[in-house]
């Protein structure tokens, strides 16, 4: 390479992935062969500096809490869409896109439901209801839904009731029986035939059990017609995961054919932190983490790559307590996370 090529080269292509030039990089969005997303809550609008992050880097917003029971139905009969109203339109307002979180999980119940008395009929009536209310109110607004979040225990039975360590309530799946995530996959697709429907969860990449029950449900929606576009994988992770199992994790995913999502994307730091870990090694292995991630997403097929979706924008919104991880920092500056995910991006898989 004569000397001026080299330097073009230099310019074009190793600076950018040797995240230096800060401030001179393209938003992630610019840069991505899939859509990218994030949360949102109405806090956030009170905050310009995340606005404008949210607003340049993403493709697509994702209510963090505003659409789940607890934060839209207020009883069995009402429902309330107005904080989800005024994010889903002001980010269609900047061409966002929003994907819809989530019609039915046994966590964050309100309290009508959890005490709610009636036979598994009424139980059915709430459930369909739900789903159907919810999707006709923003179809045309939102393309893809997480239709059932977290069915399934990390040992692979179904959540029904607290029985022994690992295993988790789910009172849909007490009420109505293991197949009420089936139902609630016909429900969403008579209720908006144009969404694209995904069945959520996390451990994939941890839990053989729980990726083969997975994989054993869909192949069972085969055989019968049950609709569903798409497979959720959180990957709430950490920096002590294997690679290698994440990456079997999202393969096994991919392996049914569907649309695949890693829905609510962190790269915890806290256990390696208090055990001593030295910060910057942390934040460079955090780095190393999110765009290995972004790696094994490219390299499944490309009509599979639904896209990314981070669990927050900075640190200060992070659910995870004393904790950082994700791509900017508590005062909104980009972290090696960001250059890491950025450099997964650029690079070929
Ligand atoms: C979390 C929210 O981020 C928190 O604010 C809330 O208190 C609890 O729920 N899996 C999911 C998400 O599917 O909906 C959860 O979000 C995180 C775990």
């Amino acid at each position: 390479m004569t000397q001026p090529f080299r330097n073009l080269f230099f310019l074009l292509f190793l600076l950018p992935l040797m995240g230096q030039g800060q401030g001179r990089e393209k938003p992630l969005r610019e840069v991505a062969p899939f859509t990218l997303g994030t949360t949102l809550e109405m806090n956030s609008f009170a905050r310009p500096e995340v606005v404008a992050i949210y607003r340049r880097e993403f493709h697509r917003i994702t209510c963090g809490n505003s659409m789940k029971i607890k934060g839209s139905q207020p009883t069995a009969d009402t429902f309330d869409f107005t904080m989800a109203d005024s994010i889903v339109n002001d980010a269609l307002r900047h061409g966002q896109l929003v994907h819809g979180h989530t019609l039915i999980w046994g966590k964050s119940l309100p309290d009508w439901l959890v005490n709610f008395q009636g036979d598994s009929v009424a139980w059915e009536q709430i459930m369909k209801t739900r789903i159907q209310t919810v999707m006709r109110h923003f179809k045309g607004r939102i393309h893809s839904w997480d239709v059932v979040n977290e069915a399934f225990n990390d040992d692979g039975t179904m959540r029904t009731v607290v029985k022994k360590k690992g295993q988790k309530e789910n009172l849909w799946c007490q009420k109505l029986g293991p197949d009420f995530v089936a139902r609630c996959f016909q429900y969403a697709r008579e209720a908006d035939p144009d969404a694209l429907l995904f069945y959520n969860d996390y451990g994939q990449e941890y839990s053989e059990a729980k990726n083969k029950a997975i994989l054993r449900m869909i192949s069972s929606f085969r055989k019968r017609g049950i609709p569903i576009d798409g497979i959720g994988l959180q990957l709430h992770t950490s920096l002590d995961r294997p690679d290698a199992l994440i990456l079997k994790g999202i393969r096994a995913m991919a392996s049914t054919g569907l649309l695949v999502h890693i829905s609510e994307l962190d790269v915890s730091v806290k256990k390696q932190l208090d055990e001593g870990m030295d910060p910057a090694a942390a934040a460079k292995a955090q780095a190393a983490k999110y765009e290995t991630i972004v790696k094994y997403m490219k390299s499944l097929p490309e009509k599979q790559q639904f896209g990314i979706t981070l669990w927050g924008v900075t640190d200060a919104d992070t659910w995870l307590k004393n904790d950082t991880p994700l791509l900017w920092d508590a005062h909104n500056h980009k972290k090696q996370a960001w250059y890491g995910f950025y450099r997964g991006l650029l690079q070929k898989p």
